[in-house]
């Protein structure tokens, strides 16, 4: 034993100090006391490569955190999207840079600093500038931690609009570029006499920085951080579509989440079974691109109808054009506009009105625009469409006091109507061109008319969905919400941190997403809704017994789900068990403290986990969840409400509320293509023969 832990110490030993906590964060995440000897052991005698390949991904998994950090951190991020420039500035950050070369600065001081927008396109190449910032502050208190500073002015020498918060300046530049055009930037203080070239860091990481992080010498100090961001740091910016963003921060979440998923992976179990060679669970919007799961001709509709959205856009959005000429081409082009608008209340109903005026938009080629003011989604989510209003249809805002100078043809022409859509959506049939035939559209509401669109046999698009495009009710309505807008990389690594500390309860949030994305297991979801108040009021504190029994269908569903197909988990070599969602904290808890799924069973053998198969077990956090309606951080609350919809989804099987619509917008979402069950709280009910299939529950309260 002694020898080989000898041999174990040069395997391990990371020289530099970070290299060390990163390998303890290895530890800590994985491994009670007694296993991690067993785990060196067994990777001395197996194949080094492997157990590199683990502590590599973790490792990477933290540079995805500090990379993340340093960017939010940096003083300058530009943007060069759908063919306009954007700046922001972190002043603090900037000005902490500045105060670094001054030695000695008197209090009170007036300054500035010029930002210089350099341009290069294809006829004229070289680098040359096209717009000078001026940016003018007093710098007040400062010492080597705290800078203080007034942002008291601006010009500049081409048109822009700019909003400042306490320590970061927006920039939007009213010039349309071309997509072949590039960017450089420069900065000059009033001070200096010489100008600076700015940089940034590429986000998200690229391969081949990662990758050359990776094979550098283990013996070296490795210099982490600074060696890391020098590069994947560049200073020539270059154009993205929405198209192209929304490509790549589904590849990088992708890459992310095998790293999630080799992170979790335990050698001993693993090769013993053959599992290590089984890819990981697939997340919904990885299945939306199998042409089995969202056919080819599906595929392509929605490529044309991106590409078309992208053209018409970058037509009828150049600022430097009056509103006017704006409206006129607008006209020529006989563009028509379907605005969404989201409703005040829960997730699951906007999204489910969401993507009922998206189908709608692409039925009847409108544009498809974007409810402006929520914030919280432009956040997490990246679309592949260019929609938000400000930026493709700016005038929309001020349309009843622009209308009124314009011609009469021009203002005959702007035909406007909102629409409130009610209840009975979900079972009545449209002809959206007939039955609003207004230029521009604004459709609210929160019910959903997705499944009735293709289901109805008096639906006029429904033998073009399910003919010309090969659809059905179980993929539709996944099939369009992941083809329109994903999670950001960001947001993932924001919601599922590497360090998040083991709750005393419930699972850390990377716990819950590595067991999800784990192929040994099989995840059944269940989304106990018990209503709104439970939310308001934070934690229901009721008796546990009293309120275990009421929902006792919830658990005997799925323990009769498990009886019934034993067959199938053994002969794939699956562990069934629970991932459990409630807005009702106590349910979580006391469900836990009963059944929780072990981190033993998670990381032994699947037959020591099986052999207590009499027993349900539990995946579930035990933190409060908020409602975006009931709060005061909408912000946090969309986010865990989208995250948790997000591992819900990755559920095979799934047992939901059938009053709720937050578990059932995700069955959808999630693309099993499987019958669910559908339970009512404090009913009696058994699994057995009972499940409905999409196309039912599709019709269920306010449909989707
Ligand atoms: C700006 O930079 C400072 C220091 O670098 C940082 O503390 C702050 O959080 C940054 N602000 C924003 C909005 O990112
Ligand atoms: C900064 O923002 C505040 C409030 O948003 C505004 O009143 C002020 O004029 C802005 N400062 C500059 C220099 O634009
Ligand atoms: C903007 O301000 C700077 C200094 O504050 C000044 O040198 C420059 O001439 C101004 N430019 C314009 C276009 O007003
Ligand atoms: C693992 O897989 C290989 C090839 O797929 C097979 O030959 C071998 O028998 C498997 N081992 C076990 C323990 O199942
Ligand atoms: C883009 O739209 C214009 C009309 O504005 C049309 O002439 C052109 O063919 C379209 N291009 C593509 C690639 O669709
Ligand atoms: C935008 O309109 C201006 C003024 O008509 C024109 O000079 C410019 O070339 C247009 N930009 C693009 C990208 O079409
Ligand atoms: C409309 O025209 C009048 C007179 O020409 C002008 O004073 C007013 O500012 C214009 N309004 C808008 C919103 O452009
Ligand atoms: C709309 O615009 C077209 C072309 O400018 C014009 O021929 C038509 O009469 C206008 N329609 C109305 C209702 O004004
Ligand atoms: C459509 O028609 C078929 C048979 O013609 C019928 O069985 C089915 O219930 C109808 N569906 C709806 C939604 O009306
Ligand atoms: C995890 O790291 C973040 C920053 O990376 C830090 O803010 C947070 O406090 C850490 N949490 C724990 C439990 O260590
Ligand atoms: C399974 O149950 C037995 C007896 O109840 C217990 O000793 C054992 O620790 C359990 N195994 C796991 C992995 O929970
Ligand atoms: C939320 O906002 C309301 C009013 O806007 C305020 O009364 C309440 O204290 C706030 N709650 C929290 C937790 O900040």
């Amino acid at each position: 034993m002694i020898t080989i832990q000898k041999k174990l110490y040069q395997v391990i030993k990371i020289p530099c100090i970070i290299g060390s906590i990163i390998f303890l964060l290895t530890f800590l995440f994985i491994f009670y006391n007694d296993l991690k000897i067993k785990w060196l052991v067994d990777a001395s005698f197996q194949s080094a490569p492997s157990v590199w390949m683990k502590r590599s991904a973790v490792e990477l998994l933290s540079l995805y955190e500090e990379a993340l950090s340093h960017r939010e951190k940096s003083s300058f991020q530009p943007m060069f999207h759908n063919h306009y420039l954007s700046l922001k500035l972190n002043l603090t950050s900037m000005i902490k840079d500045y105060l670094n070369y001054l030695n000695d600065v008197s209090k009170n001081k007036i300054d500035h600093v010029k930002i210089t927008c350099l341009k290069s396109s294809k006829t004229m190449k070289d680098f040359h500038p096209i717009c000078h910032i001026y940016l003018n502050f007093r710098l007040d208190d400062f010492n080597s931690k705290e800078v203080s500073f007034i942002f008291l002015s601006q010009n500049s020498s081409c048109p822009l609009s700019l909003t400042n918060t306490s320590d970061t300046i927006s920039v939007n530049i009213h010039e349309m570029f071309l997509a072949d055009d590039k960017f450089r930037f420069t900065y000059q203080w009033w001070s200096f006499d010489h100008e600076k070239l700015f940089s940034w860091s590429q986000w998200p990481l690229t391969m081949s920085c990662l990758s050359s992080f990776l094979n550098r010498n283990q013996r070296q100090p490795s210099k982490l951080p600074s060696t890391f961001f020098e590069c994947s740091s560049v200073n020539i910016l270059i154009h993205s579509t929405s198209r192209e963003l929304f490509i790549r921060e589904q590849k990088a979440v992708s890459y992310w989440l095998d790293l999630q998923y080799r992170a979790s992976i335990n050698r001993k179990f693993f090769d013993k079974n053959n599992v290590s060679k089984k890819p990981r669970r697939l997340a919904p919007f990885e299945i939306a691109k199998n042409n089995q799961v969202c056919p080819q001709k599906f595929q392509n509709w929605i490529l044309n109808y991106q590409k078309w959205h992208e053209n018409i856009s970058f037509s009828i959005s150049n600022r430097s054009l009056t509103f006017e000429e704006q409206f006129q081409r607008i006209i020529e082009l006989d563009v028509r506009f379907l605005i969404y608008k989201k409703s005040a209340t829960g997730i699951a109903d906007r999204m489910i009105h969401f993507i009922t005026t998206y189908l709608v938009a692409l039925l009847t080629n409108r544009l498809f625009i974007f409810d402006k003011n929520w914030p919280e989604f432009i956040d997490v989510m990246q679309s592949s469409l260019n929609y938000q209003p400000n930026i493709v249809i700016p005038w929309f805002s001020q349309l009843n006091s622009i209308k009124k100078n314009l011609s009469l043809s021009i203002q005959n022409n702007l035909t406007i109507k909102a629409h409130r859509f009610l209840t009975e959506r979900y079972k009545h049939d449209y002809d959206y061109d007939k039955d609003f035939p207004e230029r521009i559209l604004i459709f609210k509401g929160h019910t959903g008319g997705v499944i009735h669109t293709i289901n109805s046999n008096s639906s006029i698009y429904r033998k073009f969905l399910t003919i010309d495009l090969d659809m059905n009710t179980e993929n539709i309505f996944g099939c369009l919400y992941n083809s329109l807008f994903t999670y950001r990389l960001s947001q993932f690594i924001k919601r599922f941190p590497l360090n998040s500390s083991n709750q005393q309860l419930g699972h850390s949030s990377q716990q819950i997403l590595q067991t999800l994305l784990s192929p040994r297991f099989f995840p059944i979801g269940i989304q106990i809704r018990v209503g709104d108040e439970t939310m308001i009021q934070g934690n229901s504190i009721s008796d546990e017994e009293k309120n275990l029994e009421t929902f006792k269908n919830f658990f005997k569903c799925s323990e009769d789900f498990i009886y019934m197909n034993e067959n199938l988990f053994r002969k794939t070599n699956q562990v069934p068990i629970i991932f459990l969602l409630s807005d009702d904290l106590q349910i979580r808890r006391t469900a836990l403290k009963r059944w929780k799924l072990s981190l033993e069973c998670f990381l032994l053998s699947a037959n020591k986990c099986q052999s207590n198969n009499s027993q349900l077990q539990i995946l579930a956090n035990s933190n409060p969840v908020l409602h975006i309606s009931y709060t005061n951080n909408s912000m946090l609350a969309f986010q865990l409400g989208i995250f948790d919809s997000f591992l819900f989804s990755l559920c095979e099987q799934h047992i939901i509320t059938t009053k709720s619509r937050f578990g059932r917008f995700t069955v959808f979402a999630s693309l099993k293509q499987r019958n669910v069950y559908s339970l009512n709280v404090g009913k009696q009910s058994s699994c057995h023969n009972q499940s409905s299939s999409l196309a039912t529950i599709g019709y269920l309260r306010l449909g989707i």
